[in-house]
């Protein structure tokens, strides 16, 4: 049994910027990352239908095809088809604890600078973005190194905690 990430200030951050951003239930939308659901009921809430969702995580993913999700084992895209009008993530974004345990680590670190993952994502999402797609993706004052490529970015969202932003971007090229 792997850790499921329980949310935490990052996902409300994501999720009221869902509900304040997102006007068109049509949208075709893909979250990377599900962990426990929480933008997948939001999404939902909205009233959003096409929805999917990946984790890497089989524990997060078995919970949310229990809640009823549409949704799949996948290391980022590696089992996603298809395009999408928008694509949401909240990724591991800080640098390496070396104290904290693996399970953790898998949904919360990424990485000396803790944008490994991130830019592994930024290189592989424009494939599986429509047209116009557009993508929100979090990340915290703590993440350095990001390479943010050709994406255009703007600043959606932002929260200010005792130790760090957090901060939601929407990119697209
Ligand atoms: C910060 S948690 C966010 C969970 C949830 N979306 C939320 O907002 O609370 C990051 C999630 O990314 C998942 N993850 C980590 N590496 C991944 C990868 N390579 N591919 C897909 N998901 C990954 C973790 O298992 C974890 O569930």
């Amino acid at each position: 049994m792997s850790l499921i990430y329980e949310p935490e200030e990052d996902s409300y951050l994501l999720s009221e910027t869902l509900k304040k951003q997102i006007k068109n239930k049509k949208l075709k939308v893909l979250e990377i990352g599900i962990g426990s659901g929480i933008q997948l009921e939001t999404l939902n809430e909205l009233g959003v239908t096409a929805i999917f969702g990946v984790d890497i995580n089989k524990d997060a993913v078995k919970l949310c095809l229990k809640k009823g999700f549409n949704c799949a084992v996948s290391n980022l895209f590696s089992k996603v088809e298809g395009k999408f009008d928008l694509i949401i993530f909240n990724p591991p974004y800080l640098p390496e604890d070396k104290r904290e345990d693996e399970e953790s680590k898998l949904a919360t670190t990424s990485g000396e600078k803790g944008s490994e993952l991130i830019n592994k994502f930024l290189n592989q999402a424009e494939k599986y973005l429509s047209k116009k797609g557009k993508i929100f993706l979090l990340t915290s004052s703590l993440t350095k190194g990001i390479n943010w490529k050709y994406w255009k970015k703007k600043k959606i969202a932002e929260k200010k905690l005792f130790f760090e932003k957090l901060f939601v971007w929407k990119l697209n090229k």
